[in-house]
């Protein structure tokens, strides 16, 4: 299977980590920065950004449904991120923007993977079917003890979805399967301890997207 994009001119940056581990507001503060330079930018989330991804995050996520064994989670995330790589994401690359996403592949490995048991390595490999081999030029591992995670989550008062509320061993088991991901491909990505302060992550974040290729 082949990792390469010849077609593609942009950039594409993913941020992963455990719930409440900043992802959201890191990317947020990137793309804002990034804009500032006149970079065009696209903001996105796993798994959606389509319609049907749309139907399938929320089939998966709410509570309510029933049901659902791991391997038909992981399916369900994987042709979501399928079709959002088809219909957003490689598009926009070729473009030439920069597409900042909130979660991608590794998600599904250390959820699904690890987590869930299923093997990461049958995940991954799914999952780059999926996707025809698109994967982040950098990925940022915002790495966070999952009860730090879910204070913040909590202290939000936001609802917890059907995988959030799994308990603290399973979120630890994602916590180590993101680091070794990340160790397998140092070139590949930025780990930081998510407990910085939001600011010095935001400069840390900056710097090495800086170093990228424009
Ligand atoms: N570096 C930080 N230090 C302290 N609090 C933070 C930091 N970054 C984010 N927060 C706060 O933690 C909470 C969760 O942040 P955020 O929504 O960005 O995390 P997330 O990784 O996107 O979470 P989720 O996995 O639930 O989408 C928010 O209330 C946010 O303001
Ligand atoms: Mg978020």
């Amino acid at each position: 299977m082949s990792t390469s994009r010849p077609s593609a001119r942009g950039l594409f940056i993913a941020f992963e980590g455990g719930d409440g581990a900043g992802k959201s507001t890191q990317a947020g503060l990137l793309a804002a920065a990034l804009q500032a330079q006149d970079r065009v930018v696209l903001r996105t989330r796993e798994p959606g950004g389509t319609p049907i991804g749309e139907k399938l995050r929320s089939l998966v996520l709410e509570h309510g449904q029933g049901d659902i064994d791991a391997r038909t989670e992981a399916l369900l995330f994987a042709a979501s991120r399928a079709a959002h790589v088809q219909q957003v994401i490689a598009p926009a690359l070729a473009r030439g923007e920069v597409v900042i996403c909130d979660r991608f592949i590794d998600s599904s490995v250390a959820y699904q993977g690890a987590g869930r048991s299923l093997g990461t390595d049958v995940v991954r490999r799914l999952n780059e079917w999926g996707t025809d081999g698109l994967l982040p030029d950098l990925t940022i591992l915002l790495d966070v003890d999952p009860r730090t995670g879910r204070t913040r989550r909590t202290s939000g008062q936001a609802a917890e979805d059907r995988l959030e509320s799994e308990p603290d061993e399973f979120h630890r088991s994602i916590r180590q399967a993101f680091l070794e991901l990340a160790g397998r491909e140092p070139a590949r990505y930025l780990v930081l301890d998510a407990a910085l302060p939001q600011q010095d992550l935001a400069r840390r974040i900056a710097a090495r997207v800086a170093e990228l290729p424009a």
